[in-house]
């Protein structure tokens, strides 16, 4: 299989480049710039891609790379800071300042070139950059320029090295598709051969030697990723493949069932599912703090996961939804923790397994979910939104107690139902209702209420760092809110939240 390498630098679209390779049926892989050598990208990359980064060439400690690396003979195409890195490390010269700084849409005028092959002389592209390359290296010439840029493409064809100050990888640069697809394919001569199909028939075949005679645990949450690891995993050993589903009572209205029928009702999964409701409800009795919250039910959860495991005797391995984006190590510095994150999937250190198997290590979420579609598994469950491992326990505010809880549900039910009839439901990432602990008066009739407030919240976002929050029509708003109001005894207002992340998070707690 041809594969292209996704040299990263610290820009904020690494995985996006990868994606966008991968979507032409060429298979891409990230590596932090430093932690590859020349000889091991000889050997397995037809390609290279130097992603954009936050730096500057100049700066005392900008990422650099050896010459070796582009002297390989294999194509190079370098993206906006690795377009200027291209040309510094060969001898071209950087300039930086305000005057030649662009940003957003910017009209592109661009010469006859492999890279440009069926873009248009003029075009726009995205822009955003602060220094440009201001003097070429031997042997290159400028493809491509904007008002500002005169250097906004450069190539030096014999060379097979390109550089493009502008970033290809995302829509709004109109032919950016196609400047992908005419480096990948014309330029580097990679086979479109990463297909789906092809990853699942490997995967079963591999699993089914590697794991024959073994039994395999695998914690199921009824996300995505870890139901589609299981049913892979599945067609591969079937009954050795033990999937524990921990119900902690935190989850939303119906959605224990329908994973249980799901998976193991019509897929045939070998689903364990264990009711802990009440033993993940007495230890958060009382409970408010969101972090104590998150910590009372990870622990939990491995105490749980553990006796259940028990009980099924020595089991072999240990299986994963892990995928890609979280093993891929970025050439960016440690961000700080802003919660206590992410899964509640946290396993029992002191469980002896043989190996980890990770089936879905190699592959970005778009393609696990066509994985999942592949294998069967219906498109609601594949398609859902992200739901947090502490589930609805982080959306009540203050204490979780079922009465609590089974408002909540109701009302994330009834939202989720005028959203997902709606249009604007493919446009949003994340939408859900959240209980909060303040009460206020109401009227119906001509009696006072006094009940519980419920949020609604929906946001759009690519990567779930930052998010923006949605528009939603109004009259979407004022069905639920309607509805809400009407239906559940106990809830007398609905509001709407209207905060972005940052400053807000996604989750209230
Ligand atoms: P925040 O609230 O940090 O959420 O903006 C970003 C994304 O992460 C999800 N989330 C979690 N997922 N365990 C999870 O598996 C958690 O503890 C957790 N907390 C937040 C959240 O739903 C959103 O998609």
């Amino acid at each position: 299989m041809d594969k292209v390498l996704v040299l990263d630098f610290g820009g904020q679209y690494n995985q996006l480049i990868a994606r966008r390779v991968r979507a032409e049926h060429v298979f891409a892989e990230i590596k932090p710039f430093n932690k590859i050598s020349a000889a091991d990208i000889k050997a397995s990359y037809k390609g290279i891609i130097f992603t954009g980064g936050p730096s500057s060439v100049y700066d005392e400690k900008s990422p650099h790379i050896d010459r070796e690396v582009l002297e390989l003979g294999i194509p190079v195409l370098g993206i906006c800071y690795g377009h200027q890195l291209m040309a510094y490390t060969l001898g071209g010269k950087v300039v930086s300042g305000d005057e030649h700084s662009e940003y957003g849409k910017t009209k592109l005028y661009a010469e006859e070139s492999p890279l440009f092959k069926n873009v248009p002389k003029e075009s726009v592209c995205w822009m955003s950059h602060r220094d440009i390359v201001d003097v070429l290296p031997e042997g290159f010439k400028i493809v491509a320029s904007t008002d500002k840029c005169p250097a906004a493409a450069v190539c030096d064809e014999k060379r097979r090295l390109y550089g493009v100050q502008f970033h290809p990888e995302v829509t709004h640069t109109e032919f950016g598709t196609e400047i992908l697809r005419n480096f990948i394919f014309d330029i580097c001569g990679c086979s479109a051969d990463w297909l789906m199909d092809d990853f699942i028939e490997a995967s079963v075949e591999r699993y089914k030697k590697e794991l024959a005679g073994k039994k395999v645990l695998l914690a199921l949450s009824g996300g995505v990723d870890s139901s589609v690891a299981a049913v892979l995993l599945h067609n591969a050993i079937g009954k050795n493949l033990y999937c524990v589903f921990v119900d902690h009572g935190l989850l939303r209205k119906d959605e224990g069932d329908y994973i249980e029928h799901t998976l193991g009702g019509k897929l045939g999964v070998n689903v364990i599912r264990v009711n802990a409701k009440d033993r993940f409800l007495g230890r958060l009795k009382g409970v408010t703090e969101p972090e104590t919250k998150r910590h009372i039910i990870g622990e939990e959860f491995i105490r749980v996961f553990e006796d259940e495991a028990g009980k099924l005797g020595k089991i072999d391995l240990l299986a994963q939804g892990t995928i890609y984006p979280d093993v891929i190590e970025s050439g960016k510095g440690d961000s700080a923790v802003i919660k206590s994150h992410h899964n509640v999937g946290g396993l029992p250190s002191n469980m002896k397994f043989s190996g980890i198997v990770e089936p879905l290590r190699d592959l970005f979420k778009d393609e696990v979910r066509e994985v999942g579609l592949r294998l069967g598994i219906p498109v609601e469950l594949v398609g859902r939104q992200p739901f947090p491992g502490p589930g609805l326990a982080i959306r009540v505010i203050g204490e979780i107690t079922e009465e609590r809880l089974e408002l909540l549900r109701e009302a994330d039910a009834i939202y989720r139902y005028e959203i997902d009839r709606s249009e604007i439901r493919s446009a949003l990432a994340q939408y859900f209702a959240v209980l909060m602990d303040t009460r206020s008066v109401g009227v119906m009739g001509d009696s006072r209420t006094y009940g519980y407030t419920v949020a609604l919240r929906a946001v759009t976002t690519d990567d779930f760092m930052t998010a923006d929050y949605a528009k939603i029509p109004y009259e979407i708003l004022e069905a639920a809110s309607t509805r809400i109001t009407n239906e559940i005894k106990g809830i007398t207002r609905v509001v709407y939240d209207i905060t972005s992340k940052p400053p807000a998070t996604v989750e209230w707690e």
